[in-house]
């Protein structure tokens, strides 16, 4: 089902994203509820998305899978307009925030890589000073193991 409108502007039935991107009717609403993409109702007040949302939708599933929060997701997709069909502009405007995104990401991954590393080789698993297991912990930077008795200092 899909409804005709000018070129590049016709409508898609919620079935048809769903079956062309993989994305589940379910997520497609989440989706449009947090207001990552955006549909139009039918005279029967169905969602109707444009065409252009495809590449839209495909881009959030994407990163959704390598485990990109869907807030950065959003962010990286702030250049690329919902209410008319994006331009090459746009999308290259997009793709530099998306490699921002993701070279983020991947230096977060390699962050937790060398702390896991570490961790690996002191075993220690102290919820005190793990960095790994307590992140947010003031007195992991200095150090494993139990740097209270140690120096006798507090947190502040
Ligand atoms: S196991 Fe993480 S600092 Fe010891």
């Amino acid at each position: 089902m899909s409804d005709n409108n000018s070129p590049g502007q016709e409508l898609l039935g919620i079935g048809q994203v769903s079956e062309r991107t993989g994305v589940a009717k379910s997520a497609l609403h989440y989706y449009e509820d947090i207001g990552l993409i955006h549909s139009t109702r039918s005279t029967g007040n169905q969602r109707r998305y444009p065409r252009h949302m495809l590449r839209r939708i495909s881009l959030i599933s994407v990163g959704s899978k390598l485990g990109i929060p869907l807030a950065d997701i959003g962010h990286a997709l702030e250049p690329v307009p919902m209410d008319t069909i994006p331009s090459e502009a746009d999308w290259k405007r997009a793709s530099t925030e998306w490699k921002r995104v993701l070279e983020h990401r991947r230096r977060a991954i390699e962050e937790l890589e060398d702390r896991l590393m570490g961790c690996i080789g002191c075993g220690c698993l102290s919820m005190e000073a793990c960095s790994l297991l307590n992140p947010e912990d003031a007195l992991a930077s200095q150090g494993a193991g139990a740097r209270r008795l140690e120096s006798g200092d507090s947190v502040s």
